[in-house]
Formats: structure tokens, C-alpha cells, sequence
């Protein structure tokens, strides 16, 4: 891969691999050299604004001062903290972190350990005074998932998937009363998208820093942590068509949270109650984005070897966050002791 000249006159003397690095499916991302050190270089997906690096830099400036470790912004020749390319696409660079990232969790020890990074970066945000700049609208919010999925069912009648969209559409509206709201509980500083591969561990297994900062935001911390639990608990990923929630991971992973978060985080009650019902709300949410999706097929990406078309595609991956969702209500009354012992 080519620099575009802009990145190149922003960052002078700057050099990338020709492989892209690690885990990621949204940005395109390099590791590379500028003043002889390692830097991580990415393109960041037109989705995010270049605002988002206001938020990162108020973030991770925070951490630091924390002493935790983290990626920083590094600036550009006259001091900004990004750069847009010919096609208005912003590029960053990173410091980078030494780490391996991974995509899946491999057992409940390294679950305790990843529980623990995000604890002990929920605790250092908790005196953070900032306001996002980069705000997604629609995140978390229930009702809005609601009316995208009611609209899409109207507006696509005779679509070849229509009658089985509109089944399990059914059994996923009809849960309502057991999703819980955006404002449930006060909103916390959260990091956004806390699937595996966006923490780094070090050789020896433990957490070392969360990457992948476009998605920092306020929100209830149940939705944050409902997101964690719902995909490092199901850990045969989100193409399964009969996932079931993994009961030792999700209490590994509290127990490291807790661990992480000791003597900076202090939850309320109601944050605590909400772990097994965040986690159904999540996975419910998903289901409903993917259903919306199977008939609208325009978002996310799919799978043509495994799939006749993105409508399929979608369509079983709703199945399996419905069938998690629906294995989080059968575990409930457990999932609710595991979260009491361990937080
Ligand atoms: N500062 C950093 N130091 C070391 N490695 C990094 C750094 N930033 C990112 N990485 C590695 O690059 C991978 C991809 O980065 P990132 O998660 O930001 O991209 P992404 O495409 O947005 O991912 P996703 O598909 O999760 O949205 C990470 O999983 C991690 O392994
Ligand atoms: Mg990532």
C-alpha cells in the first residue's frame, strides 16, 4: 500500500509495511516507522468524523495521566491530530503498543484477565470531565432499532425473505418489556465496542490496553458491559445459528472487571442488577439490526462462500443473537447470583 502524498507531507519521514496489521474489519490499518519508532497507521472507515479525535485525545491524555498504558494520538507537522486524504477519508497515526490481540476468548482465565483491563479503564475515565465531540446517533437507542425493523418489514413485503423475517421479527418486538432503556442508569464514560480483539494482552497473558477508540462515548454501563459479555461469552461467534451463553466466562470476566475497577468504580445497585438483562437488550438489538439488514441487505458485510446472498447471511446471524438472547433469559436467575458474587 501506497501513502496518499497528504499523509506523507502531514508526517514527514513516514514509512508502512505492506501487510495490514492485526484484527480489524473497519479500518485499514498498518503498522509502520516515523522518527524510529513503531507507529500503527490507519485509515479510518468513513463512518467516523474526523471530530473522533478530539474524543481519543481527551481519552487517552486521561489514561495516561492515570499511568495506565494506551495508545496515543500522534500529531501531524502543524499539530493536528489527524489528516484527510484527497477523498476526505482521515488518517491517524498511533503509538503503538507492544500486544497480541486475539478473536476469540480461549477460557475463563483469559476472561478474568480481559474483565480486568476494562475495569481498570472504566475506573480511571470515572473522573473524566469531557464532553463528546463525535456523537453516533441511534446507539443503544431501543425504540429507534424498533421502528428501523417495523419500517423495513413494511417497506419490503415481497421480499423472498419476508415470511421469516417477520416471525422472528415477532418473538424479538415481543420481548420489549424485558429490554432495558437508554436510561436505566447513570451514563459512564465506555469505550464502545469492546469485542476481544479490540484489547491487547501481553505475553504472559495479561490485559495490557484497549484499542480501537472511534466508538468512546457516555452510556449506561450495562449496555457497555452487555456488549462485552454477549460476544466473549458466545465464543463460536456471531455466525452460529445456536449459540448459548457461556455461565464460567461471564463470571470470570465480572470477577476481572471487579478486580480491575477496585478502589475507582464503585457501581450503584441498579448497574449491578442489570448485567444478565444488558446482555439479553444487546443481543436482542443486534438481532434486530441484522433482521432490518436481511431485508434491506445494504450494511453489513457477508460471507458468498457460506451464503446465497447478504439477505441469508443476515438472517442467521439474527438467528444466533436471538437464540443467545433467548439462552440469557433461561440462564437468568444464575446470571444474576454470578453477577452479585463478583461485583
Ligand atoms: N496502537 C496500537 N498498537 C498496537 N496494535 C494496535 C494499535 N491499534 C490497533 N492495533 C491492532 O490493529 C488491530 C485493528 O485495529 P482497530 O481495532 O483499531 O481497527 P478496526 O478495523 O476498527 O477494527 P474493528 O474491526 O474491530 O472495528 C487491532 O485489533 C490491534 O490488534
Ligand atoms: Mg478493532
Amino acid at each position: 500500500m501506497t501513502l496518499p502524498p497528504e499523509v506523507i507531507e502531514a508526517y514527514p519521514g513516514i514509512t508502512v509495511e505492506p501487510a495490514p496489521w492485526g484484527i480489524g474489519l473497519i479500518n485499514l490499518t498498518r503498522r509502520g516507522q516515523l522518527d524510529g519508532k513503531t507507529v500503527i497507521v490507519q485509515r479510518v472507515h468513513p463512518a467516523f468524523a474526523a471530530s473522533v479525535h478530539e474524543d481519543i485525545e481527551a481519552v487517552t491524555a486521561h489514561l495516561a495521566r492515570k499511568g495506565l498504558v494506551t495508545p496515543r494520538l500522534v500529531r501531524t507537522r502543524s499539530d493536528a491530530l489527524s489528516v484527510s486524504d484527497v477523498e476526505g477519508r482521515p488518517w491517524r497515526v498511533l503509538t503503538f503498543v507492544a500486544g497480541k490481540s486475539t478473536d476469540r476468548v480461549s477460557d475463563s482465565s483469559h476472561a478474568e484477565r480481559a474483565g480486568a483491563v476494562v475495569g481498570r479503564f472504566h475506573a480511571a475515565l470515572a473522573d473524566l470531565e469531557h464532553t463528546y465531540v463525535h456523537v453516533r446517533q441511534g446507539v443503544h437507542d431501543l425504540p429507534f432499532r424498533m421502528r428501523g425493523l417495523g419500517r423495513a418489514l413494511d417497506a419490503n413485503a415481497g421480499h423472498r425473505l419476508h415470511t421469516e423475517v417477520a416471525r422472528l421479527a415477532e418473538a424479538v418486538l415481543g420481548s420489549e418489556s424485558e429490554l432495558v432503556g437508554l436510561g436505566c442508569s447513570a451514563h459512564r464514560h465506555a469505550h464502545g465496542d469492546l469485542k476481544i480483539s479490540n484489547l491487547l494482552f501481553d505475553e504472559s497473558g495479561e490485559g495490557v490496553t484497549l484499542v480501537d477508540l472511534d466508538t468512546l462515548a457516555r452510556m449506561p454501563w450495562p449496555f457497555e458491559i452487555g456488549d462485552a459479555l454477549r460476544s466473549w461469552c458466545n465464543p463460536h461467534g456471531e455466525d452460529v445459528e445456536a449459540p448459548a451463553i457461556d455461565e464460567a466466562i461471564f463470571e470470570a470476566a465480572l470477577h476481572g472487571w471487579a478486580r480491575g475497577a477496585a478502589g475507582g468504580l464503585a457501581l450503584d445497585q441498579t448497574e449491578r442488577e442489570l448485567v444478565p438483562a444488558g446482555v439479553f437488550t444487546i443481543a436482542a438489538e443486534l438481532a434486530m439490526r441484522f433482521l432490518t439488514d436481511a431485508l434491506e441487505e445494504s450494511y453489513f458485510g457477508w460471507d458468498p462462500r457460506r451464503f446465497p446472498s447478504r439477505g441469508e447471511h443476515n438472517l442467521a446471524r439474527a438467528r444466533g443473537q436471538w437464540a443467545l438472547a433467548r439462552s440469557v433469559r433461561a440462564a437468568r436467575s444464575r446470571l444474576e447470583a454470578a453477577a452479585r458474587r463478583a461485583l
